[in-house]
């Protein structure tokens, strides 16, 4: 694809609202509200942080999910999680996991008491039309796995999907060909990354504050990206932080009905049916 180097303005800035989801989980949703309904391909957006267990610990029992993909990364504290795959462990500090649903999964996604904070992230991923009843994937990446760049003095990459320079992050074979960076800037220092032209791109700002392709973002912000290629952030006096995702956008018709996505309304029918019918999980 054609390389103009030009820099990705800033088109919208979100200002997260609070909601309640799970048994009654606080969180800052910035993507699937009103406001901001689908940024395509990228359908929710959620930053749970709390320093008090009582907006957490109902965590999410036992749901189910299809046709989407949910990336959970967390900062601080710990989920014990458990799937109809068979998987279950502990997600804690700086651990990504990454459920590719396709066709069915049931979930269980359960906070545990660490000292009170806990902070973390999740995005969901829509997937396209003919991955939807794909065979179910789970990919967790623990904390060590991700590496860790810093291609200058005060300036950290986290580099959990996609491309940064010649590196890769451990994430792999993702439809949307997905660039997942967690940013740390020191007062003063700058970034600038490469984003394909053809992706979605966001930035969510969670402490801190810096100049986003020249636009002043106060954390905590989503922030979308229009037309180019380039991304450059400047943090300000006291640093920044953000996350910065990109991927492919699909382009396809959505019915979205919870933790259900797909193309039609027949088959979110088709989804509930599957799921009174006890044929939702196919092993
Ligand atoms: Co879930």
């Amino acid at each position: 694809m054609a390389q103009t180097n030009r820099l990705r303005k800033v088109i919208n800035v979100i200002e997260p609202m609070y909601v309640m989801e799970g048994a009654g989980v606080r969180l800052r949703r910035s993507i699937a509200t009103r406001q901001l309904d689908y940024l395509d391909p990228f359908l929710l957006f959620d930053h749970f942080g709390s320093n008090d267990p009582a907006d957490y610990m109902a965590g999410f029992p036992m749901h189910p999910h299809r046709g989407i993909e949910t990336v959970t990364y967390m900062l601080v504290g710990a989920v014990k999680h458990t799937d109809s795959m068979g998987n279950s462990g502990v997600i804690t500090d700086g651990d990504v996991q990454w459920m590719t649903s396709g066709s069915g999964i049931m979930h269980e996604e359960m906070p545990q008491p660490v000292e009170g904070h806990m902070e973390g992230f999740q995005l969901w991923v829509n997937l396209p039309a003919k991955l939807k009843m794909s065979k179910p994937r789970y990919q967790e990446i623990p904390a060590g796995l991700i590496p860790v760049l810093n291609p200058e003095k005060g300036v950290s990459i986290k580099l959990i999907a996609g491309r940064f320079g010649d590196f890769r992050g451990p994430v792999t074979d993702i439809a949307a060909d997905p660039v997942y960076l967690d940013v740390s800037l020191d007062a003063g220092c700058r970034f600038t990354n490469q984003i394909a032209s053809d992706h979605t791109a966001f930035a969510y700002v969670f402490a801190g504050d810096g100049e986003f392709c020249g636009s002043s973002v106060v954390s905590t912000k989503l922030v979308i990206f229009g037309e180019g290629d380039v991304i450059e952030v400047a943090a300000g006096s006291a640093g920044v932080k953000f996350l910065l995702i990109s991927g492919n956008p699909l382009g396809e018709p959505v019915a979205r009905y919870g933790p259900f996505v797909m193309n039609t309304n027949e088959e979110i029918d088709q989804a509930l049916q599957d799921l009174r019918n006890g044929t939702f999980v196919i092993s």
